[in-house]
Formats: structure tokens, sequence, C-alpha cells
């Protein structure tokens, strides 16, 4: 290999980046996305990574099993239309040092540029969601996924009311994730503070929505996060369509029996907090 884009790694990461773009999710630097690379991962990008590695920064979250771990991460203030076209700009490796509390860049991120400003939130989501897993979960998406930063301004912001909301509007997503959203009200994003909520609804759930800002996703791999989030936007793209062209009122919907039923059906097992 010549070239560290072409590891299977970097190509999927920027795909996914890409592919975020055109839906529409990321406007400006809106948006960020990690991914906890395998050690055949690292193996393959290690020979192109910087001579000298740049300097230690605190997180100020701390996680033991992420301790020496590396992440692929989109830059602070980078367009994700901008990744495909200048990856070593706007993306870059950070490794996680032995306390678990810090990183430093050791391929990409040129010119400066920091991992995203999220990055606290992504560190702690990966946490949860790799002991949740035990280890499978190595990706986390953050977008701002319009159709469900709308309906945060007009649905109870719980658990069950986004929950049933969505499973309600695609016959697919009990199936997708049958455990339900999460919903974290609004909190300035960025620090701590937002981290921990975050990856306290992570415990339970694969993905979280943040009120007037977006939605974060997990999952194993590139396919099956992006696929999660695009779920999850359909869904509210519907129920946004539903409440516009009724005025509100809605004639029929699935009832938590027919829930039930592609529960069992399709062999997952969903959330019965969640149903009547
Ligand atoms: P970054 O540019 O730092 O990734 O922030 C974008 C964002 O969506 C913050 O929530
Ligand atoms: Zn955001």
């Amino acid at each position: 290999m010549n070239n560290i884009l072409e590891t299977s790694c970097l190509t999927g990461f920027i795909r996914m980046c890409h592919d975020g773009w055109l839906q529409g999710w990321h406007e400006r630097n809106g948006g960020n996305l990690t991914y906890r690379m395998t050690s055949e991962d690292v193996a393959a990008c290690r020979p192109f990574f910087d001579e000298t590695p740049r300097e230690w920064v605190k997180m100020g979250v701390q996680a033991d099993n992420l301790a020496g771990e590396y992440f692929i991460t989109t830059g602070s203030g980078k367009f994700f239309r901008n990744v495909e076209l200048d990856p070593a700009a706007n993306i870059g490796i950070v490794e996680i040092n032995e306390a678990g509390d810090g990183w430093r860049i050791v391929w990409g991120l040129e010119n400066g540029a920091k991992p995203t400003s999220e990055f606290p939130s992504h560190f702690m989501n990966h946490s949860v969601r790799k002991a949740a897993t035990q280890g499978a979960n190595r990706v986390i998406y953050h977008c701002h996924a319009t159709n469900l930063i709308a309906l945060t301004y007009v649905l109870p912001l719980t658990d069950r009311d986004f929950s049933r909301a969505l499973w309600q509007s695609a016959t697919e997503c009990p199936v997708v994730f049958p455990e339900g959203v999460g919903v974290c009200p609004w909190m300035v994003p960025g620090g701590a503070d937002i981290a921990m909520a975050t990856s306290e609804k992570m415990k339970t759930y694969q993905a979280a929505v943040w009120a007037q800002h977006g939605l974060f996703a997990s999952g194993p791999d590139f396919d099956i996060t992006f696929g999660l989030a695009h779920t999850i936007e359909k869904a509210a793209e519907i129920y946004v369509k539903v409440l516009s062209t009724g005025q509100g009122r809605i004639r029929q919907t699935i009832t938590d029996d027919a829930l039930r039923a592609i529960a069992h059906d399709f062999g997952v097992t969903i959330n019965e907090e969640f149903l009547d």
C-alpha cells in the first residue's frame, strides 16, 4: 500500500462523510464522525503516521476501557463536504493515552486543526457502547438531521414519546432500533456535561436525540451506523409530513400490538416500557 487513504478504515470513513453531506445533514461544519480503529487498521496506517506525534491534550472526560485506542475523527470547524477533497486537512487519527483522559494527533488534521469539539461526547459514547456491545461498537456519528430536529420543537422531550412516534412512522423502525431512542434536553454542545448526559442514554439505546440540535448514532461499522441514522431521520420525515398534512390529526397508525407482532416475527425484543 502506497497511501494511507487506500486503507479500508479511511475509505469507509471518507465515504460516510460524503454520504452524510449528500443527505443535507452537514451544513457548514455541522456534525462529526469518529471510528475506533481495529489493531489491523492501526497496523495498516502506522507506516504513514507522522514521525513525531503532536502534544497530548486532556479531554475533560476519562474512560479506562479506551486507554491506548486509536480513533479516526473529523476536525473541529471542518466541513463534511470537503473531507473527500482533502482528507488530511479535514480528518485525522488520534491516539488515546494510557490514563484514558487525553489524545494526541498521529496523522492528518494538518495546519493546526483539532479533533471535533464533540470529541468528549464521542469518546464517552464509545466507552459506553464498547462496554454494552462487548467491543463490537466502533462508530459514533453526530448529524444535524433536519426532520428529527424539527420534531424536538413539537414532541415532548421524552424517550417514550420519540421512540413511539418513530416506531409508528415506518414499519422497519422497531426492527432497527427495538430498544427505542434516548432524548437529551437542550444543552450547550461541546463539553463534558452533554457528553455525560448522552453517554447515560447510550447505556440503553443505540441512538440519542439532542433537542434543537441533532442526533448521535452508534454501530459496529459505517453501514450499520449510517443506516440507523438514515432510518431514524426517514421516520422523522414521515412523521413531520403526517403532522403537516393532517394538521396534527392522525387518523390511523401502527398499533402497539402490531409493533409487538413485528418484533416477534423479526426476532427482536421491543422495549415493552414504551408500549401500552
Ligand atoms: P465541530 O465542527 O467541532 O465538529 O462541531 C460541529 C457540531 O455539530 C457541534 O455539535
Ligand atoms: Zn452538532
